[in-house]
């Protein structure tokens, strides 16, 4: 339960060194501070309670504490760093290499060793991110080497919120917090009922995956179309680069990923209708709307952002406008009713995905949108010709992340997670939970592609891929030669502890 243990530890008389002429007495010892384990629920150090008033000591020590002035330590007494009985969980003490998921809930505490390697750990630290990150804190054998960061959580993200009270709020994840990211960002976006992103446009082009309720989008094209749409959870939007738009909630609101295709985006940084009218000359806008300059009185004095609207009318037709160049139609449409597209079945999952192929505005965005049960794993794959950006839904998974030539990592992801692969680098996705892992991956690519491991190996001549791995024939016999997808596994991730199998 003690979250810092401070122990205090009565002034004892330094014995007294024999020989050594000390300028002055030498001081006496400090309270000992001992830096515990934090159980508490998350990052509870409680410091002491300070219980003098007023100041005393002073704030730096003597120069008798210098290594070559200072009595040496008592070591008989001194602080220990044993920890005591030190505990593994289920899979920690099979071979490394093996990399079974540790599920450290169970560990009171977790300590970062893996089939020997590693050791204990005395603190500082915070138990839950150990338990959430068990692949970082006792790492696979087979991880080598020195990668990018390769994963972030919205959860770790600054919230902005929306103007008035319960509007809504806005977390993002960009280049800032994750470096390697460069092609892609991604905000989460939350729109209390009927509230607005305010009408604004970027310099990037924006994808959106509604993950909550409903959005009615509407925007206006660079020859004057119009487009207004409904879209609810599991639907997806595109809005080009500098196309102005407005969101707002339907009456049982609305969250949202937007995933952007420059890593360099701040949803901060984005051009809104308020700012631009607060920043130009009345004159001039007198001039530019042909109105009385007392028309412009009641403008907002600020930026919206997110704010508090008026409730949109259910039916949209009441609110689609269509000047003389039409509306956008058909294959030119801004949205995409992903929701009701049934998904590929696989062994162990499902797969859906969105392209240009049948989204064609949206033409250097491709998506699939993957679920794995217990157990199942979307296969070791690598994309040719983009990045990865992954965002976790639901579930808890893990990837290892191969970079060349010789280097790799392996994070856990919960949901609300973001994970980026660089082009190429190959990964699996193996859900580590016990309900079902739903995760989207978005590529910069005008098609969704990958290469399938296993199929490579099934077709490329069989003496080739013997040379090289030196594989058994039973294996071989058993590739497959159409892409899995998803492979089904072992619901118990350290079966093979016990001398069971993963699949
Ligand atoms: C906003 O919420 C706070 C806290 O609930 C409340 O005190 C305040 O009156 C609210 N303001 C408005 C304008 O509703
Ligand atoms: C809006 O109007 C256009 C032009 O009449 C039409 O093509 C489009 O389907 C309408 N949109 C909705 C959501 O009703
Ligand atoms: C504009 O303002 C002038 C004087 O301030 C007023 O006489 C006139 O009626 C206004 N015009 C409109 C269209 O409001
Ligand atoms: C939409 O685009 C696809 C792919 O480019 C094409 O096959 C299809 O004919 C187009 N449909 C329409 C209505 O233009
Ligand atoms: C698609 O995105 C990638 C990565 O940002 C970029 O290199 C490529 O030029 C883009 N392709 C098109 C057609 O915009
Ligand atoms: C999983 O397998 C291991 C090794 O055989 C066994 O010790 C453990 O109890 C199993 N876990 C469950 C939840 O069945």
């Amino acid at each position: 339960m003690t979250v810092l243990a401070v122990l205090l530890a009565l002034a004892t008389a330094v014995s007294q060194s024999t020989g050594l002429a000390l300028p002055a007495p030498a001081p006496a010892p400090a309270p000992q501070m001992v830096y515990g384990e934090n159980s508490g629920p998350v990052a509870g150090v409680s410091p002491p309670i300070p219980t003098a008033s007023g100041r005393t000591g002073s704030l730096r020590g003597s120069t008798n504490l210098l290594g070559a002035n200072s009595p040496q330590p008592d070591l008989d007494t001194a602080n220990s760093a044993i920890v005591p009985n030190p505990q593994s969980v289920n899979g920690q003490d099979a071979n490394a290499d093996l990399g079974l998921y540790l599920d450290f809930n169970s560990a009171n505490p977790p300590q970062p060793n893996r089939g020997g390697r590693g050791g204990t750990d005395p603190g500082p630290r915070t138990y839950d991110y150990e338990k959430l990150n068990p692949d970082l804190y006792a790492p696979p054998g087979t991880d080598a080497g020195s990668t990018p960061q390769f994963m972030f959580n919205m959860g770790l993200a600054h919230n902005r919120a929306g103007v008035g009270n319960h509007s809504g709020w806005a977390r993002q994840q960009n280049q800032d917090v994750l470096p390697v990211a460069k092609a892609m960002a991604g905000v989460d976006m939350r729109l209390e009922p009927n509230a607005y992103r305010e009408l604004h446009w970027h310099t990037a082009a924006e994808w959106s995956l509604v993950l909550k309720g409903c959005t009615r989008v509407a925007a206006l094209d660079t020859d004057g179309r119009t487009y207004i749409d409904d879209v609810c959870a599991g639907d997806v939007w595109f809005f080009p680069a500098g196309v102005p738009h407005s969101l707002q909630a339907l009456e049982m609101g609305t969250e949202f990923l937007l995933v952007f295709d420059s890593g360099a985006f701040n949803e901060e940084a984005t051009f809104l209708v308020t700012e631009m009218m607060l920043r130009n000359p009345v004159e001039v806008l007198s001039k530019d709307l042909k109105a009385n300059t007392s028309a412009f009185d009641n403008l907002p004095k600020d930026q919206l952002y997110i704010f508090n609207g008026t409730p949109a009318p259910k039916n949209i037709a009441e609110q689609n406008l269509t000047g003389p160049a039409g509306a956008r139609t058909g294959n030119e449409s801004f949205t995409y009713h992903w929701s009701r597209q049934q998904p590929m079945e696989v062994e162990g999952g499902s797969v859906k995905i969105i392209d240009p192929l049948t989204f064609p505005i949206a033409s250097n965005f491709s998506a699939s949108q993957v679920v794995i049960h217990p157990g199942a794993m979307r296969e070791i794959h690598w994309h040719t010709t983009s990045d990865e950006y992954a965002f976790f839904i639901q579930g808890s998974g893990r990837i290892t992340v191969y970079v060349a030539p010789s280097a790799s990592r392996t994070y856990d992801f919960t949901a609300g997670g973001v994970g980026y692969i660089p082009q190429g680098s190959s990964h699996y996705i193996e859900n580590t939970g016990t309900e079902d892992l739903v995760y989207l991956e978005v590529l910069q690519a005008s098609k969704f592609t990958d290469i399938s491991v296993a199929q490579w190996l099934a077709l490329t001549p069989r003496q080739v891929i013997k040379d090289h791995l030196h594989l058994p024939d039973e294996l071989l016999d058993r590739l497959p030669t159409e892409k899995p997808y998803v492979v089904a596994g072992n619901k118990n991730l350290t079966a093979m502890a016990g001398g069971g199998q993963a699949y």
